[in-house]
């Protein structure tokens, strides 16, 4: 299953404890972190230092849609890197127009404008940036159980107490409603309103879907009374959620769209489209030295490619619904509920999540935890469906293991 270069890695790798004993002692803190070295990695496996083999189901943190280490990606930033890796947005260049018409393809019509990142959090600051200038308006309504990020922008709008209060005083200008409720969003929107933002499924907050009506609801608000409407689709954009974009399952489309995660083949990337007629950033008042450099351009336009050419959004349908399916059919007094799309999904427990991911690890299979009772699994959208099985079984003995009697 694991190529040669694979295995040589891990066993080229320092032995486990000493990596395990170098990062406790220099690492920011900032991180819990899980007792294992993950040194190397192919398709839906990880491998640590000791030669163990993982079934991913982290996907680091919902970015790898392709499977680690695709050829495709290989090749695209090998050959890049041979051409030109750093031009910075004063200059021109090919790999970055080409990405702007391979996202054009994809994305609805209305959108023609980019502003090309890093990370996730930079498109959301970009996003809230670019909506105060257009709309000289200062005001921000984000949703509660959100999470938009951890700069202090995006902070603003994350929800979580923990996240935010060792750092204030945040941005002023936000303000947090309930999600789902169009009242409370009655409420909030008014003529200072710059914008609304919303995850489509909440991902780190639970796997908590938005409800159609209150979307349909929130774009006629917002459109009524000026505000823009941002979704943050860097956890669910880009076929996670069995469609290219999560908003075509709900017939919506927002003026605003942060993309990032999976968008440049694991090669950290974040990008803010936007809606041509609403026009531009005032020139010299927003930048990025990375943003938009060739290499990760050329990663991305080869992801797009694959994910096209592998049919992946649809694949992520088709055996994401088989899986939520057998998960759902479980009759256990401790799952409270299964939620999901695609190859998004969160497993509601009774109880706590973190001990169940423990034992789900040392049987082999890594997945994340969203808040403290939810199960959560982003495996790559190319994950053979064996591989799934092993992971129902696999979560299912865990929990018997962890709180069975
Ligand atoms: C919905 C959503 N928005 C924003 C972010 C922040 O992205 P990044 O960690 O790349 O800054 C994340 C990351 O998990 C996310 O899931």
């Amino acid at each position: 299953m694991l190529n040669e270069i694979v295995l040589h890695a891990a066993a080229d790798a320092a032995n486990q404890a000493d990596i395990l004993a170098c990062e406790d002692l220099h690492t920011s803190g900032a991180y819990g972190k899980r007792p294992m070295a993950i040194v190397a990695a192919e398709g839906a496996r990880l491998i640590d230092a000791e030669g163990k083999e993982y079934i991913d189901m982290v996907g680091g943190h919902g970015v790898c849609l392709l499977g680690h280490r695709h050829t495709a990606i290989l090749e695209a930033i090998t050959q890049q890197y041979e051409r030109i890796v750093t031009c910075p947005e004063i200059f021109y260049n090919d790999q970055r127009a080409r990405l702007y018409q391979s996202l054009q393809a994809h994305l609805a019509p209305r959108f023609g404008r980019y502003f090309l990142c890093n990370s996730g959090a930079e498109a959301v600051e970009a996003a809230f940036k670019l909506s105060r200038a257009l709309t000289q308006r200062a005001g921000i309504v984000a949703m509660q159980g959100c999470f938009h990020g951890r700069t202090l922008g995006a902070l603003s709008a994350t929800w979580r107490p923990k996240y935010r209060e060792p750092f204030g005083p945040l941005v002023p200008g936000f303000e947090h409603i309930p999600f789902n409720d169009l009242e409370a969003a009655q409420a909030a929107v008014n003529d200072s309103t710059a914008a609304v933002i919303v995850e489509l499924i909440q991902g780190e907050g639970g796997i908590n879907p938005v409800e159609d009506e209150f979307l349909h609801g929130l774009r006629s608000l917002c459109s009524e009374r000026g505000a823009l409407l941002i979704f943050d689709e860097i956890q669910t954009g880009l076929g996670r959620t069995g469609r290219w974009f999560c908003y075509e399952h709900h017939e919506v489309i927002p003026d605003l769209i942060c993309l990032g995660k999976g968008i440049a083949g694991g090669l950290p990337m974040g990008a803010l489209a936007w809606r041509s007629d609403l026009g531009t950033f005032p020139q010299h008042t927003h930048g990025s030295t990375f943003g938009g450099n060739p290499l990760v351009c050329a990663a991305a336009n080869a992801t797009l490619q694959v994910l096209e050419a592998e049919s992946l959004p649809e694949r992520a349908a088709e055996i994401g619904e088989r899986f939520l399916d057998t998960l759902r059919s479980i009759e256990h007094p401790l799952i409270r509920q299964v939620r999901g799309r695609g190859l998004m999904i969160g497993i509601e427990l009774r109880r706590r999540a973190t001990p169940v991911l423990q034992a789900m690890a040392e049987n082999g299979v890594l997945a994340l935890p969203a808040g403290t009772t939810v199960v959560r699994l982003l495996p790559p959208l190319s994950i053979p469906e064996q591989d799934l099985e092993r992971v129902r079984t696999t979560f299912l003995d865990a929990l018997e293991e962890v709180y069975g009697d």
